[in-house]
């Protein structure tokens, strides 16, 4: 069934695409000035989902390096369940971007809703920091 977002943008998703990378209680103490869940506190869980996955990936430490086409569609509320679902776009060379969608488990609902999705680009690093190729490292692959 298609939902209209907030401005009024149809999304015909039913369900979430990619593995659950994380899945969290939204809090009182996580709320904006107007009561709903920050967007940060949003965007922070699904880098969270994603840097769980990309680590598995590639079998070393990665880290965030850009973060593209967020999009908020829908407000989280305290009490959902935000399921953090990551799906791979694309491995580089040390590179790996993942789509992250997050939907809402409504609380006391059978509703679950797409309230956010983006782009993330993780790098793969070795102790000192560098980026480091994770053809040679990765032990699992999509
Ligand atoms: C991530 C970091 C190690 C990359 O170092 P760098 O010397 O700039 O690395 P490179 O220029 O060789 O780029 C590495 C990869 O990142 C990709 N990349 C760099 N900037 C990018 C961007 N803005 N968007 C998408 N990909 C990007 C490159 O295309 C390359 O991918 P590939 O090897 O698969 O082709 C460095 O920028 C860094 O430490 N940034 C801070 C990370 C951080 O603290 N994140 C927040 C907390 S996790």
């Amino acid at each position: 069934m298609a939902t209209k977002t907030k401005k009024g943008r149809s999304d015909s998703s039913t369900a979430p695409k990619g593995e659950l990378g994380t899945r969290t209680l939204a809090m009182p103490g996580d709320t904006n000035p107007n009561g709903d869940i920050f967007g940060g506190w949003v965007l922070s869980q699904m880098d969270i989902a994603g840097g769980i996955i990309t680590k598995k990936l590639a079998g070393s430490k990665t880290v965030t390096v850009a973060v593209d086409a967020m999009t908020f569609h829908l407000p989280v509320l305290v009490g959902d369940v935000l399921g953090c679902y990551v799906e791979v776009i694309k491995i580089g060379r040390t590179s790996i971007t993942v789509k992250v969608e997050a939907w809402a488990d409504r609380e006391f609902s059978s509703s679950r809703v797409k309230v956010t999705e983006g782009l993330f680009t993780y790098v793969a690093i070795d102790a000192t920091r560098r980026p480091i190729s994770i053809k040679q490292r990765a032990n699992h692959r999509p």
